[in-house]
């Protein structure tokens, strides 16, 4: 399997008037083919800036200290202009959180849709009336003809999602990010998108990196998963490892906020751990969890751990024995 996504050291900042906040701190990532990857972590502790970061759509007072982004082998960091107008087009396909917001609700969906295709090709509906329909209709929308018609508000929102999917598919891109996609819908559509996803990226090839604060929802879909705290990975591996074997005393705090299955919702919350959410202010020496960690010693807060790993499953801290 080749690599469709390595990112490596990645350190990005934001310049605020309360100073600089140092948002991405060594972050390294791989992704191949075929593979969906999950980034895990609570609200705040940089997920949306890695997507960014990897998109190319910083905003401007935030900047790419040092690192690299291979997207399918090339370099995109300090990519500019057509360049990396290119590169989005053939390689990428993004859906974010809210599809309602990302549809514009004046005009059909036939119309966006064909408007997405011709900023790569020039092209009329009747040319790509066959591949559009194919499109929706492996998105899970069994009657394309009815759904071009109509205008966003019309549509539920799973049918909206499904057709932001379709549209970050329309280039066929190697790599297909998703923020936080089902977060806005409810659980009986967030599975089905989280299956179709699934579907989709195996059927294509496709490497997926799927945002999420939930690590239920991470399992459902992921093969690996990256657990981020205060910009940094803390923890990666598979999935069945993170759950049976959390190694970072991170980790092992959210599995433990996971209260059994609410009566008469499938679904499992996070429940907020004590201490402090880290502030990317007042960069200070030492382990970034350590403010919040009960296995916490004089010297966490003195010396950054390491990042350690072992046949695929790695973590970031300097405890001896895994407690
Ligand atoms: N433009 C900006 N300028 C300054 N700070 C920012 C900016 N955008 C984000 N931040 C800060 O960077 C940190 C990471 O934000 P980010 O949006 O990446 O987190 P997230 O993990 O995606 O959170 P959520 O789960 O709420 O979407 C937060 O502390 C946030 O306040
Ligand atoms: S390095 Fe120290 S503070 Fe950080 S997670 Fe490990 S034990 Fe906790
Ligand atoms: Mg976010």
């Amino acid at each position: 399997m080749s690599n469709i996504l390595t990112i490596e050291n990645l350190n990005v900042t934001y310049r605020t008037l309360a100073g600089r906040r140092h948002v991405l701190q060594d972050v390294s990532l791989s992704l191949a083919s075929g593979q969906i990857r999950a980034i895990v972590g609570e609200s705040g502790c940089g997920k949306s800036t890695l997507v960014n970061t990897i998109i190319s759509l910083l905003p401007d007072n935030a900047e790419i200290e040092s690192g690299s982004i291979m997207i399918d082998g090339r370099e995109t960091v300090g990519l500019t202009g057509e360049r990396l107008r290119k590169m989005r087009l053939e390689k990428l396909g993004v859906v974010f959180q809210d599809p309602f917001s990302a549809l514009d609700p004046s005009y059909t969906i036939e119309k966006q849709i064909l408007e997405s295709i011709r900023i790569s090709r020039k092209v009329s509906m009747k040319d790509v009336e066959m591949e559009i329909r194919e499109l929706l209709r492996s998105c899970g929308l069994r009657n394309p003809e009815e759904i071009l018609k109509k205008y966003p508000h019309e549509l539920s929102g799973g049918q909206q999602q499904r057709i932001m999917i379709a549209m970050a598919l329309l280039n066929k891109p190697s790599l297909l990010i998703a923020d936080e996609p089902t977060t806005a819908l409810d659980v009986t559509v967030q599975k089905e998108i989280l299956r179709l996803l699934k579907s989709l990226a195996k059927k294509n090839d496709l490497a997926v990196l799927f945002v999420t604060h939930s690590l239920d929802v991470a399992a459902e879909i992921a093969d690996r998963i990256a657990v981020f705290y205060g910009g940094r990975v803390v923890e990666e591996g598979r999935v069945e490892e993170i759950f049976s074997f959390p190694l970072h005393p991170y980790t092992q705090a959210l599995l433990k906020t996971i209260p059994s299955i609410e009566y008469g919702k499938n679904e499992r919350k996070l429940m907020p751990i004590e201490g402090e959410l880290f502030s990317f202010l007042n960069e200070e020496e030492g382990c970034c969890f350590a403010p919040r960690c009960p296995y916490a010693s004089e010297r966490c807060f003195k010396e950054s751990p390491k990042y350690r790993e072992s046949h695929g499953h790695g973590f970031a801290c300097m405890l001896e024995e895994v407690l």
